[in-house]
């Protein structure tokens, strides 16, 4: 079998991650904006989700609710713990009472700067799938492993130990998605070339086909990540296994968002 796959039924899935960024009026204006713009594109409902901080999220929450443009509220993490002594942490009861759809587990920002292992990610990623909401599961290797040619061991490392005790219904159903993001490419202004990024992406799906066989591995949506632009995008989206993209920096102009919104429907 090839894991490779033409993309055929995968619908792109793009995700903007605002990070620590916004305040609270900003946050609902460009939530509004983006909500407009994704009318504007006619992006099918599930198609596009933005992940604003977490006080923000009942605020964008209304503020997508009345645009009814069918973009996801998303979060930017999440606690495995349904609830407790777990000061400071977020749960998935919590964030479905904000309304929130998505949720991102194990950004490089969490594991690099925060420090994250993979077994918590793992268990965040369970909480979230066995809890009814989509994850996205972040991966990727640092400039140092891509230097030692790791990158590939890497991809396979963070894959299999995140997706530990995941079931393959959550593949299938497309409600687990990998956002593969080189950490030198984040926010560097860096990205992989195409080819590169393709070959990863071949790589990881390669990894979950040897985990849950090819029927996962043709469903699983695989977000490329890193320095994403309106300029960039076309030829990544165009790659047969990238699958759509999760955004940092360009996420929190509504323009450039939606530019590459549009770059992974023409898909
Ligand atoms: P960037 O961030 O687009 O600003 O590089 C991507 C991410 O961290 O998800």
């Amino acid at each position: 079998m090839s894991s490779s796959s033409s993309g055929k039924g995968r619908t792109p899935f793009v995700g903007g991650n605002w990070k620590m960024n916004t305040d609270l009026a900003s946050a609902t204006a460009l939530a509004g904006a983006v909500a407009d713009a994704v009318l504007r594109l006619g992006a099918a409902a599930g198609e596009v989700a933005i992940c604003p901080p977490f006080p923000y999220l009942l605020a964008v929450a209304e503020a997508l609710r009345v645009k009814r443009s069918g973009v996801l509220l998303g979060a930017q993490d999440v606690y495995f713990e349904g609830s407790g002594a777990f000061t400071g942490e977020v749960s998935v009861g919590m964030l479905k009472d904000c309304g929130v759809k998505v949720v991102l587990t194990g950004h490089s920002e969490r594991r690099h700067v925060i420090g994250e292992g993979d077994e918590l990610i793992n268990r965040k990623t369970r909480a979230a799938l066995d809890g009814g909401l989509m994850c996205i599961l972040c991966i990727g290797e640092t400039l140092a492993q891509r230097e030692a040619g790791q990158t590939d061991a890497v991809n396979e490392r963070q894959t299999k130990a995140g997706l530990v005790g995941v079931g393959a219904e959550h593949l299938t159903s497309g409600r687990l998605t990998i956002a593969y993001e080189p950490v030198w490419a984040i926010g560097t202004g860096k990205n992989a070339t195409p080819g590169d990024a393709q070959d990863a992406h071949m790589k990881i799906r390669r990894v979950v086909a040897g985990m849950y066989g090819p029927e996962a591995a043709a469903a699983v949506r695989i977000q490329y990540g890193g320095s994403v632009k309106g300029s960039n995008a076309a030829e990544l989206m165009a790659q047969p296994d990238i699958d759509g993209g999760l955004i940092g920096g360009a996420s929190l102009k509504a323009e450039e968002f939606a530019a590459i919104v549009a770059a992974a429907k023409r898909k």
